[in-house]
């Protein structure tokens, strides 16, 4: 079973190995194809699985086929009462709107079913590529659907990000994850959406409290520690992942520089655990330097590094 997704410009390396890692967690055996902007799945996870987690998948469906031709177009698909066909351009051609219409001609007289713009039962994908065209389609379009978040922060990291980094951790449904620096929990809100059970930890009790109200207003139960991250080691058997977002600057609690507190960080860290971790650019410390890394350029004063290891 071959699944499509079709992924965002803006962040296309993160969002390709967002969809990589989802797939492995649930199928190791998933065989993986990467053109431009574009992620071909094999593997045993149906695609809405997928696509419900990943945050920048901008259309996703099955793969039916491919084709070289469009008067020749053929897939193996159910047939559906109404549809609508889309053209995806990926390509570095020039492709006119003629060819959803000539496509939509030829499977409407093949199925006899009708063509609608509305309310399409089925939207079939024509995706172009410099290499192959693709046939794809989808009954519904799967996007994920983000936690409420009550009480907001100023350095609360953005909801989409949070979720791309749980999911670059390839935790999946009946795991535990950690997220020792969860200021309002944002990280925590997004790992319990997608059934992983989570465990916060944040030094200043103001913060503990906003996150505990955030995980209330979703009828959420991960626990909060109120202690420094160090508390981790005492629930390093409890969780099988690190997801975090460090620390920007110098908090008013503690004396200790964010390039310093990184490094004792990790030091507490066991190497096999999976670590997902976010900080500003220019910390780097020599215990990540062979983590894969992907960098989020915010303004010109600060970037941002994930760093996954
Ligand atoms: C960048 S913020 C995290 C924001 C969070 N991702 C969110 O979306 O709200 C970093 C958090 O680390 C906490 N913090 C700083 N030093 C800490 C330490 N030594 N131990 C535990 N928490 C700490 C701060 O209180 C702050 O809430």
């Amino acid at each position: 079973m071959s699944s499509f997704f079709v992924v965002s410009k803006q962040y296309e390396e993160l969002a390709r190995d967002e969809i990589i890692s989802i797939s492995k967690s649930y199928d190791g055996t998933s065989k993986i194809t990467v053109l431009p902007r574009l992620v071909i799945v094999s593997s045993k996870v149906p695609w809405n699985i997928i696509a419900n987690r990943a945050t920048f998948a901008r259309h996703a469906g099955m793969i039916a086929g491919t084709f070289d031709d469009v008067s020749k177009i053929d897939g193996i698909m159910p047939r559906p009462e109404t549809f609508v066909c889309r053209t995806i351009n990926l390509s570095s051609k020039s492709i006119g709107s003629s060819l959803e219409r000539q496509a939509g001609a030829i499977l409407a007289k093949k199925w006899g079913s009708k063509v609608s713009l509305s309310n399409p039962k089925v939207t079939v994908y024509l995706i172009i590529t410099d290499s192959k065209n693709y046939l794809g389609y989808a009954e519904s379009h799967v996007t994920p659907i983000h936690p409420k978040k009550l009480v907001k922060h100023p350095h609360e990291i953005d909801m989409k990000l949070a979720r791309c980094m749980v999911n670059l951790s390839g935790l999946k449904e009946g795991n535990t994850l950690c997220d020792p620096f969860c200021g309002t929990g944002t990280i925590l809100l997004q790992a319990e959406s997608m059934g992983i059970s989570s465990i916060g930890i944040d030094f200043d009790k103001i913060m503990c409290k906003i996150t505990k109200k955030n995980l209330a207003g979703n009828k959420f139960d991960s626990r909060v520690i109120n202690s420094g991250f160090e508390e981790i080691k005492n629930i390093m058997g409890e969780i099988d992942g690190i997801v975090t977002d460090l620390p920007y600057g110098i908090s008013s609690r503690s004396s200790v520089s964010p390039k310093k507190l990184l490094q004792d960080f990790i030091s507490v860290i066991p190497k096999r655990k999976k670590l997902v971790m976010v900080y500003k650019k220019g910390l780097e410390v020599d215990q990540i330097s062979k983590a894969k890394k992907y960098e989020i350029y915010r303004h010109k004063s600060l970037t941002r590094v994930i760093a996954v290891s």
